[in-house]
């Protein structure tokens, strides 16, 4: 079975490199707004029987829509298997009621999504009290791990660090980036308050006077934990403090407060199409997509 691949709004380049690089014919895709918002698709050529898709679904809400109408389409053009391939996968963090009257978000949107495409592929989905997307959706799902090309990047790039991770979640990136780059590292404890109150100490880190800080996290939304690590680390001495991330999901405002908090640079993978983008992760895809 011959295979399409079409991109999705900010994804299209990521889909322009992995059709470059798999072979497989790119359709071209003409998506308009209407006036009050809604969406007309309209796809510039025949899909093969089997389609890889490719959207990024940071930013989901408008996405998602998107995303519903150009599933129907094409299964109304006769696409037999929808491969979802979507770098970054949105509401993984509602993974659980946290307070009465709440529901689990993450759970809803999976059956959604389960229903729409055949198979999914995503690299580091906020796997927290769900242990692996196969508990939420219904639909074969390959979960890849950025940490290896994280910490190839480091070694390669940079030298005299130390690693820093801002939360216990954070641990499964920095250890691993660190151990290929040969760096020493250190986990933090947060207690988050609001989507903007997080809570962390930074221990005494004088051991380390002379390196520079590279803070690694998954994700960065506010900026909110790298600032409030960044903020006490300037406390301690150190002038250049760096950020490395999978997912940036952060607007110009974070950005520019990371930067007064202290942050010299941000750079992340292309996983979400941002300024920051620094780290490829189209071979990473195509390693992906070539699983069963
Ligand atoms: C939380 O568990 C994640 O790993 C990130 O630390 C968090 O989502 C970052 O969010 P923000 O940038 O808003 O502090």
């Amino acid at each position: 079975m011959t295979t399409s691949i079409i991109g999705l709004l900010d994804s299209d380049p990521l889909a322009a490199t992995l059709a470059k690089k798999s072979g497989f014919e790119k359709i071209p895709l003409d998506l308009h707004r209407f006036p009050d918002g809604e969406w007309r698709i309209r796809l510039l050529g025949k899909p093969d029987e089997n389609v890889v898709l490719v959207c990024s679904l940071d930013q989901p809400n408008d996405k998602t829509v998107a995303l519903v109408l150009l599933c129907g389409l094409l299964r109304d053009m006769g696409v037999k298997h929808i491969t979802l391939v979507t770098p970054y996968l949105a509401y993984m963090r509602q993974d659980v009621a946290f307070n009465p009257g709440e529901g689990v978000s993450a759970r809803y949107f999976a059956r959604l999504l389960s229903g729409l495409v055949d198979r999914l592929i995503t690299i580091d989905p906020h796997l927290h009290r769900i242990a692996a997307l196969e508990e939420v959706y219904s639909i074969p799902c390959v979960t890849l791990h950025a940490a290896p090309l994280l910490g190839e990047w480091v070694r390669d790039n940079l030298s005299g660090i130390a690693l820093i991770g801002p939360d216990g979640e954070s641990e499964q990136w920095v250890s691993e980036v660190a151990g290929i780059a040969a760096a020493p590292f250190a986990v933090m404890q947060k207690k988050r308050f609001g989507d903007r109150d997080v809570r962390i100490e930074v221990p005494d880190l004088s051991a380390w006077k002379g390196r520079t800080i590279l803070l690694v996290d998954d994700m960065i939304s506010t900026g909110r934990t790298l600032m409030v690590v960044a903020e006490q680390l300037r406390q301690q001495g150190f002038d250049d403090v760096r950020a490395l991330c999978v997912h940036a999901l952060h607007d110009d405002e974070a950005a520019a407060k990371m930067k007064t908090a202290g942050i010299n640079s941000v750079l992340s993978c292309n996983t979400v199409a941002h300024a920051s983008n620094a780290v490829d992760i189209s071979d990473f895809l195509l390693q992906g997509m070539a699983q069963a």
